[in-house]
């Protein structure tokens, strides 16, 4: 069977993760690649061994190219999503789907009016061992009931991270450290939580202002359909990059998680279930590891025609609640989902 063509648009910070787990992945061939700075284009596929591009329309015009990771600042990704769903490619966008909620909903149409072709979204933390581990807990039942869920994010970002044409502004990140670094955490949270019936919360910029437009810090209190409290502090405005911990009590134990340290405490007894496994792509340790089960999951779904799971309505979700919690600062008021905030 002749390999999937791929095609990656975006060789800034996230594109090299993509491109070693593309390149490892034996049912997948990178085609192309493309970016508006000429030289990182090339320099890209001269590395891995494929076509440089400037321009993605072109690209979107090959017929061997099946499937497009979109790995560009927020803004570009719901045109560039429609554009590559449009001309009957694949789609696997990197987080968050858009910078704007209006964006998100023309990618989630553009996905409905184009069915043959699908549309995923990067959320690789969801495929850390770890991850897996807390989920199989929640669903087995085996703690009891899920009473509440702690998040906390408490990173470092300097004015120098916001030296670019897209961060740190509203129109083209879309916010700051809930949208770029803490959606990851707050996903796990609504993934591993279940559907979120309520949300309050605010944003403040605490140490960046002046460099960013945007928050460096925000919190947040959930309130779970189930009757679970969630709650949500994350800021970029530590000294440095702590590992992310989530901590979900049951009826009759608890789960902790510290960066992939996964702890179960039972019966009165602190067990280790997960450690950190050794990187087998180059990337910086807060990103993770699991690209390339994700990506490589995504072909699989698409070759053999199955809907991805981490589809459009799926990274909607936590999408959904990085607006709410936006809105939820600027009205002062708690938000509340009469129905599913999502359908998928
Ligand atoms: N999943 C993760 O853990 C993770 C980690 C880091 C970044 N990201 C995400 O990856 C995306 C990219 O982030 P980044 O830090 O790599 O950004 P970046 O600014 O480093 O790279 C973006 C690249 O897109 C290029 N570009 C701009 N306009 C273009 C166009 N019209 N056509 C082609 N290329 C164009 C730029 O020249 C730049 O090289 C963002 O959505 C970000 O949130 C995800």
């Amino acid at each position: 069977m002749e390999p999937i063509g791929i095609a990656v648009i975006g060789c800034g910070s996230i594109s090299g993760v993509h491109l070693q787990a593309i390149s490892k992945i034996e049912s997948a061939k990178l085609l192309a690649v493309v970016d508006i700075d000429k030289s990182l284009a090339e320099k890209s596929a001269q590395l891995y061994g494929c076509t440089a591009y400037t321009d993605y329309h072109e690209v979107l015009q090959r017929e061997d190219i099946e499937v497009v990771h979109i790995c560009t600042g927020h803004y570009l990704h719901a045109p560039m999503a429609v554009d590559a769903l449009k001309a009957g490619k694949h789609v696997l966008t990197e987080k968050p789907m858009a910078e704007s909620d209006a964006a998100a909903r023309i990618m989630l149409e553009a996905a409905e009016t184009h069915p043959d072709v699908q549309l995923g979204v990067i959320f690789q933390n969801r495929y850390n061992p770890a991850s897996v581990m807390m989920k199989k807990y929640v669903d087995s039942g085996e703690l009891g009931r899920l009473i509440c869920l702690k998040g906390m994010v408490t990173w470092f970002r300097d004015p120098d991270y916001y030296e670019t044409e897209w961060k740190g502004k509203w129109a083209t990140e879309g916010g700051g450290v809930l949208i770029n670094q803490a959606i990851h955490t707050l996903d796990l949270m609504q993934w591993l939580g279940g559907e979120v019936a309520s949300i309050k919360g605010s944003i403040s910029t605490d140490s960046l202002e002046g460099v960013i437009e945007v928050e460096d810090t925000a919190h947040a209190h959930l309130e779970f359909q189930s009757g679970a409290t969630g709650i949500f502090y994350a800021t970029n405005s530590y000294k440095t990059n702590s590992p992310v911990e989530l901590e979900l009590i049951f009826e009759k134990g608890m789960i902790q998680l510290k960066g992939e340290h996964l702890y179960l405490e039972q019966d009165g007894t602190l067990s280790l279930l997960s450690e950190p496994t050794a990187s087998h792509l180059d990337a910086k340790s807060y990103w993770g590891l699991s690209h390339g089960a994700q990506i490589e999951d995504f072909y699989v779904h698409v070759r053999e025609g199955r809907l991805f799971w981490l589809n459009g309505p799926e990274g909607y979700k936590a999408f959904k609640l990085v607006m709410d919690i936006y809105e939820s600062s600027r009205t002062g008021k708690r938000i509340t989902y009469r129905e599913p905030a999502v359908r998928n």
